[in-house]
């Protein structure tokens, strides 16, 4: 057994969630087994040496692959229909593991705008360094993604639902403009999960998750994949960068995500069918100018939002009135809802971007992105939706009247 390797798919998604990728060890374990450590053994030098050349197929090394980590592969990569998922210490780690893979000097990327904060930092600071051209646009319109890629491009890197704004970029559109000009497309699909967007059925090249996320589902690991279907750009791009710049997850944090996987289907409904009765609770509340949630009728995107997702998804963001002030007196008057800066964890969990995650975007960028003062993102978690709501309009009527 070794890491990497091409999945098998013979169930559906929500038996491949339980069971996917579990390889038993000679004491037959049920639960997945939790291998904690660093090398491997040989029955001899002759074994070494055909593991290194590839010949016989056995680990090495866990910054190549370990046993626990190659469940977790195996599953993520049965669950998102993929031939290869590579496991990463963090989401931020796979993301730059897929840019780092694909590009070389003189390269050219183009990118939606409203990326999460650490993705804009390492297009517009990381990359520039080593000659690559980075171009930002709307990834709500696809004439700027049109002229953008007018010109030849090596890869495309998008989110959609964006963070915080839930901004919706049309994938079938996007990729196939990419295509056209060779470029690759990498999706961040970490607010819709594989459980409501599958971004390779609109031709996406490589899906990359912070696993931390609603894969974890509550709140304890770090974690990260990047998962694709390309022998080629898999084996002679991503595994060596992969084995050589050591981004790999720990096994222990791979053994609770094989947890997690287990319930995300679950969760992962129940986290959107909140955020819908939340979304439409804040609507209505008085002092709230604006929700962000693709699952609203007003959302202006919302037909394309169900046409790639199953439904709204996790995550909403709302403007407060009365700009930071409001927005920080809102935060601290929240009782159940935490004030916290992850997502995707079981517990409700409210920040505030402009200060938090997009901290370092510039004041301007920031303003083009919808990301005022006044804004507060919402991770929605599997409490009761009515104390949700409770809590939040409490906060409202202590800061709003
Ligand atoms: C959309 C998105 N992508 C990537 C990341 C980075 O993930 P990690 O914190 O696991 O590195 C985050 C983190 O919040 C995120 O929200």
């Amino acid at each position: 057994m070794n890491s990497n390797r091409p999945a098998r798919k013979q169930w559906r998604c929500a038996t491949n969630l339980v069971h996917g990728g579990t390889h038993r060890s000679t004491f037959d374990e049920n639960c997945e087994g939790l291998y904690l450590t660093s090398g491997f053994t040989y029955s001899s030098a002759e074994q070494q040496e055909a593991t290194f050349t590839g010949d016989v197929d056995h680990f090495q090394y866990t910054r190549f692959g370990s046993p626990t980590v190659a469940m977790f592969e195996e599953r993520m990569a049965m669950i998102e229909d993929a031939d290869y998922c590579f496991a990463t210490a963090t989401g931020m780690a796979a993301i730059n593991l897929a840019l780092m893979a694909l590009l070389k000097y003189g390269d050219r990327v183009v990118a939606s705008r409203a990326l999460f904060g650490s993705s804009v930092f390492i297009l517009n600071e990381i990359l520039p360094r080593f000659g690559i051209e980075t171009v930002l646009v709307d990834g709500t319109d696809l004439n700027q993604w049109a002229e953008a890629l007018g010109r030849p491009t090596q890869c495309v890197l998008l989110e959609t639902p964006s963070n915080p704004t839930l901004e919706i970029v049309d994938l079938k559109a996007v990729c196939e403009l990419a295509h056209s000009t060779g470029a690759r497309v990498i999706v961040d699909n970490v607010f819709a999960t594989p459980i409501l967007q599958k971004p390779m059925q609109f031709d996406a090249d490589i899906v990359v998750y912070s696993t931390t996320k609603y894969v974890d589902g509550q709140g304890r690991t770090m974690g990260g994949a990047v998962l694709l279907n390309d022998d080629k750009l898999a084996n002679d791009a991503v595994l060596p960068y992969f084995r050589n710049t050591g981004p790999a997850m720990s096994p222990f944090n791979a053994w609770i995500q094989l947890k997690g996987l287990e319930t995300m289907a679950m969760r992962v409904h129940r986290h959107s069918e909140n955020a819908t009765l939340v979304a439409r609770f804040l609507e209505n509340l008085k002092g709230i100018t604006r929700v962000n949630y693709p699952g609203l009728e007003r959302h202006p995107q919302h037909s394309l939002a169900m046409a790639q997702m199953k439904s709204g998804g996790p995550m909403l963001s709302f403007e407060v009135a009365g700009g930071k002030k409001n927005a920080f007196a809102f935060e601290n008057a929240l009782r159940l809802v935490t004030i916290c800066n992850n997502l995707g964890d079981s517990k409700s969990l409210c920040t505030h971007p402009a200060t938090t995650t997009h901290a370092k975007i510039c004041e301007a960028q920031r303003a083009q992105l919808g990301i005022t003062e006044g804004l507060l993102r919402l991770s929605i978690g599997l409490e009761d939706p009515e104390d949700i709501k409770e809590d939040l309009a409490a906060a409202a009527k202590t800061v709003l009247g």
